[in-house]
């Protein structure tokens, strides 16, 4: 079973967000891949009240808990709506309201106590990937993010290169596959019930078969490709 998530980011208005998630809904139930569909925050709920079958992620929530905190959005708003699963860390979050590893940790913790299943992303930048140094790089994310004296519940670890994101550039097949493998070895260090490695960065139609049959990945996280009818299709 691969996981699909489509990060439809900022892209859709609401109208495009149904239609999307209506075409979904529709899809033949399937064995091979799970969909996770994570719409704007703000239309996860009319997506959800019309197609109540399809899974939904949220694309972030904070911490600030629930009171006076204007703009936040409290993981408790997420289970009171049954909304199961939740991204974590995306780069796009991270540059814009300067999130950190560190306050990636305390929201996977708060996935953990909320039984939300977190969609943590890690991965470097151009820089790092050039100087070749991103084992380095991964691994002291992910030593920052988990903590070895936790068991953790269910976990998808994305693998999204900065450089990657939005670009169209992708690293080389070999590359994913040596990054996930590596990944997967170095999280065996950490207790998980269920732990899935995930590539993120510039997925599209051209690409998605050729990643998602390499060893040690077990889904994709897609952001523009997944705002297109042609590319739900694939999952007919
Ligand atoms: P992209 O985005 O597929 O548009 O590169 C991926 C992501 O941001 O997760």
């Amino acid at each position: 079973m691969k996981y699909i998530i489509f990060n439809w980011k900022s892209y859709l208005n609401l109208k495009q967000t149904l239609s999307l998630s209506k075409t979904i809904s529709n899809l033949p139930k399937s064995k091979k891949y799970k969909l996770i569909s994570s719409p704007n925050n703000f239309f996860t709920l009319t997506s959800n009240k019309f197609f109540p079958k399809n899974i939904l992620a949220s694309q972030n929530f904070d911490n600030h808990g629930l009171g006076a905190s204007t703009g936040s959005l409290d993981i408790s708003h997420l289970v009171e709506n049954k909304i199961m699963y939740s991204i974590l860390g995306h780069s796009e979050v991270r540059s814009n309201y300067d999130e950190n590893d560190s306050y990636v940790r305390e929201k996977l913790n708060l996935c953990l106590k909320n039984n939300i299943t977190p969609i943590v992303c890690i991965g470097e930048s151009k820089g790092v990937y050039k100087s070749k140094i991103t084992k380095v790089f991964l691994k002291s994310q992910v030593n920052k993010i988990f903590d070895k004296s936790i068991n953790y519940k269910e976990v998808l670890l994305a693998y999204e290169p900065l450089w990657s994101i939005g670009t169209g550039l992708t690293p080389e097949l070999e590359e994913i596959q040596e990054i996930s493998s590596y990944l997967s070895e170095i999280l065996k260090n950490y207790s998980f019930k269920k732990i899935n490695i995930l590539y993120g960065g510039s997925v599209n139609l051209t690409n998605i078969s050729d990643i998602l049959n390499l060893q040690n990945v077990n889904g994709v996280l897609v952001g523009s490709a997944s705002t297109k009818m042609d590319f739900i299709n694939y999952f007919k």
